[in-house]
């Protein structure tokens, strides 16, 4: 039986939100520093660009914090248990009409590729991302063109490392967009990140596979 649970808590949506905005910011101002476009001109895109990365770092320290205190960061924790049918799902059931191989609950609310993803994202992806943009920022500005500290003298590996984790990022979110639209219908993922409260057929993991098991054990222990 379907029971509407809230499954987002506040927090977690405004961080969504302003991720998404921050990072869409970004890319389209890091793009076009990198020369992809004009829109805004190069020395508005850069002044753009170091704004919004100072938000970003703000943002994602609050988000570390957040995800510590209430113990969410377990939701993130990977296993391989069901993994294999989750991407046989994306690739070959959807296109059926086969159910989906995990049930969202409270206590894991990522299925088995969304755990691994996420978490490759915030252990590799936008650390390389920050600590790529901020070496970029400090090879620039103070020190014009070195980094006599770190004995750095040329931007070629900081630009490269800072624009292919650009490029991941842009991957991500035209799959996430894609993969957004199917839960139970079109919208239910989209209504559930603004309004915190998703239809789900069992909330709190009665009838869960072994899989959500081992998660809320984790979460208790
Ligand atoms: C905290 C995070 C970030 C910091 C500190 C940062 C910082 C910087 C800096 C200082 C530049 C060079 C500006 C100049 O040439 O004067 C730059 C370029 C760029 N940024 Fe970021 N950035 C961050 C996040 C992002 C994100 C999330 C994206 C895209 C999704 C992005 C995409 C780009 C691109 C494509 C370039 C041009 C690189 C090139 O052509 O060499 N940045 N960033």
């Amino acid at each position: 039986m379907k029971q509407k649970v809230y499954i987002y808590r506040s927090f977690e949506r405004f961080w969504h939100w302003m991720q998404a905005l921050s990072i869409f910011f970004l890319a389209a101002t890091g793009f076009e520093i990198h020369g992809s476009f004009t829109f805004f001109g190069y020395q508005n895109a850069v002044k753009y660009h170091n704004i919004a990365a100072y938000t970003f770092i703000v943002l994602i320290v609050f988000a570390i914090f957040w995800h510590f205190t209430t113990g969410e960061w377990r939701q993130y924790l990977p296993t391989t248990k069901h993994l294999k049918a989750q991407i046989n799902f994306y690739l070959i059931g959807i296109f059926q009409n086969a159910p989906h191989p995990t049930k969202k609950t409270v206590l894991s609310k990522l299925n088995p590729l969304q755990k691994l993803t996420y978490l490759a994202l915030k252990i590799l992806v936008i650390p390389t991302m920050v600590i790529s943009g901020l070496l970029y920022m400090f090879y620039r500005y103070p020190q014009k063109g070195m980094i006599e500290g770190l004995n750095i003298g040329t931007i070629e590996v900081i630009a490269l490392f800072h624009t292919a984790a650009a490029f991941l990022l842009v991957a991500f979110i035209i799959v996430h967009l894609y993969l957004m639209t199917t839960g139970s219908t079109i919208t239910s993922n989209l209504k559930a990140m603004i309004t915190g409260y998703e239809e789900l057929e069992d909330a709190h993991g009665n009838h869960e596979s072994e899989n959500l098991k081992n998660d809320k054990k984790e979460v208790e222990a």
